[in-house]
């Protein structure tokens, strides 16, 4: 690709270039840390956003990556800048890291826009960090690139291989019906998570670093390499080296984060068995590009695209690690063929297509042919009906399929604490036909939307032997968690959803083949039940929470805050002074 920029026409030249009193002070605070001016003049500046911290166990290794970057920018002519952001982990944070997502886009967006940068390397991978980076990135505009963090080794205590998420719960679940002993249970505590890197299940983060990689926003296959693998410091370096010719290209993310890739993105996260996650954060990116992606058009996509990842959650056998070594996401995107736009362009500034090329799938076990896959269809459906107007999601393949029509009873809990005392009473009145119900765990009701939605089986069934039933909610779940779990129920209760309507005992209907969610309730009865309804008191009197009550959109729409979406006023230009 031929130059389009000169050292004259950068943007970082407004800071540096001018022979004025205000460039002077730039000059000279650079100096200030050792640097002459033959170091940066005229050059390129990368800011490389790093969300490390000892908060964000997932992004450990970041701290040497960094070094890897800079020495990549430095070999390619560029001038690096660590820029440490917000981490967002998903481990610690409550009630929940989705709360955080948009401070991360904005700290993000805000962060490139009033510093001297030409081009960003993003540093993320626990889950709320690459839709929080990219989103603010896009905004922003100038040239980026994605460096994933990559998916820690497998897990493994006594010989048996351990995934993320998943087998907590399954082990959970066993020790709740007295099946594991403590020291059985503290065996799977120190083996279940053993290196930097995030959570090695196809979880949300390798679901959304799969979605970055696919959109075109990673070097290729990037986000398949596991966090210590040698191939990871590689990348690092390369991503400084690349980055750099970006800016000179400008090749800048309106040109990469198209319709296209926005769809390569979605057929991609069908095929993997993603998070359901994946939706809200999807919505949310293409959005931020101006793309219109719906939930219909991810229904749609997720009716005609295999699940061939055999991946856990919702494949059965391997782990992350296994899915690099069968080839990685390239493998897996060379086996869609043509389902994807490979005319999209990407990072390295040729098409996904060129991209592609020469990719191979090593073990057909993990990465499947499309005529041997482990689900026919993706990974989520969407689900409409009296329940859910705006939809709600469900991840077939993650539940037992005798789920997928059922009808019975709701037990409706209104908050997650009720929900967690009644249902390690042996004395609850439940059976395996019901349906567990939770509400007030929306976006503004939970607040931030937290992952309450794959609600425990009571124990007395587990006891029993069971280990799945029918659960519907306005939260998210984790993107390791499994079972027949209706989420996102939009709109939520909180706000009047008519989830806020439904009463225990009140009959529900799922219809997977039809995509429908019921209460047999009455239009009537049900108009009787909302002029009862009360709104409930705000979650947040002051700070960042009552910004975010005011501006959180509904899970349909991608959670993003209203005034942070395109098109919402002018777009910002360079400041001025
Ligand atoms: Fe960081 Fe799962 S906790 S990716
Ligand atoms: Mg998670």
């Amino acid at each position: 690709m031929r130059n389009k920029k000169t050292s004259e026409t950068l943007r970082s030249a407004r800071w540096f270039a001018p022979d004025d009193l205000r460039s002077f002070g730039h000059r000279s605070r650079l100096m200030q840390l050792g640097y002459a001016e033959e170091d940066f003049r005229g050059k390129p500046f990368i800011g490389i956003l790093d969300t490390w911290s000892e908060m964000n166990t997932c992004h450990a290794h970041f701290k040497e990556r960094v070094q890897d970057v800079k020495r990549g920018v430095l070999q390619a002519g560029g001038f690096p800048v660590h820029m440490p952001s917000l981490s967002v982990d998903e481990s610690f944070t409550k009630p929940t890291s989705m709360l955080y997502r948009n401070m991360l886009a904005m700290e993000t967006e805000e962060m490139i826009r009033s510093h001297p940068l030409d081009g960003v390397v993003l540093m993320g991978g626990c889950d709320k960090t690459t839709p929080g980076l990219v989103m603010g990135a896009l905004s922003a505009g100038i040239p980026m690139i994605y460096l994933p963090a990559g998916p820690m080794l497998r897990g493994n205590y006594a010989g048996k291989i351990l995934g993320s998420g998943s087998d907590a719960w399954k082990y959970w679940d066993e020790r709740r019906a007295g099946n594991i002993p403590d020291e059985e249970w503290l065996g799977v505590q120190s083996g279940i998570a053993r290196s930097a890197g995030t959570c090695m299940t196809m979880g949300t983060a390798s679901t959304m670093t799969a979605i970055a990689d696919a959109m075109g926003l990673t070097l290729p296959g990037a986000s398949s390499i596991p966090a210590v693998d040698s191939n990871h410091q590689r990348m690092s370096a390369a991503c400084g080296r690349r980055i750099v010719e970006m800016v000179w290209e400008e090749l800048t993310p309106d040109r990469i984060v198209t319709d296209g890739a926005c769809r390569n993105a979605a057929i991609v996260a069908m095929a993997t068995g993603c998070s359901t996650n994946a939706v809200v954060h999807l919505i949310a990116m293409a959005r931020r590009a101006g793309v219109a992606l719906t939930l219909d058009d991810l229904d749609a996509l997720g009716r005609v695209t295999p699940l061939i990842a055999n991946v856990r959650p919702a494949g059965k056998d391997y782990l992350m690690e296994d899915f690099f070594y069968a080839g990685g996401l390239r493998a897996l995107m060379k086996q869609l063929g043509d389902r994807l736009d490979l005319s999209a362009m990407t990072v390295t500034g040729k098409t996904m297509g060129q991209n592609l090329a020469g990719a191979q799938v090593y073990n057909d076990d993990v990465i499947r042919p499309l005529s041997n896959p482990v689900y026919h269809e993706g990974s989520l459906a969407v689900l409409r009906g009296n329940l859910c107007p705006d939809g709600a999601i469900i991840k077939p393949a993650a539940c037992d399929p005798k789920y997928h029509v059922h009808q019975g009873p709701a037990l409706v809990f209104d908050s997650c604490l009720e929900m967690k005392k009644a249902i390690d009473d042996e004395n609850l009145d439940v059976t395996p036909d019901h349906v567990l119900v939770l509400r007030n765990a929306g976006p503004l009701g939970g607040p931030g939307f937290p992952e309450w939605g794959m609600l425990p089986i009571p124990k007395s069934l587990i006891r029993q032997g069971h280990r799945d039933m029918l659960r519907i909610s306005d939260a998210r779940m984790s993107g390791t968690s499994y079972g027949a779990c209706v989420l996102h129920i939009s709109p939520e209760s909180y706000v009047g959803g008519p989830l806020a309507l439904l009463r225990t005992g009140d009959t529900i209907r799922l219809d997977l083949p039809n995509r429908s969610l019921e209460m047999l309730v009455s239009d009537h009865e049900l108009a009787r039940r909302k002029l009862e309804w009360k709104t409930p008191g705000p979650r947040f009197q002051r700070g960042y929470g009552w910004m975010f009550s005011r501006h959180v959109t509904q899970a349909d729409q991608g959670c993003d805050f209203d005034f942070l979406e395109t098109g919402f006023g002018e777009k910002a230009g360079e400041p001025d002074i």
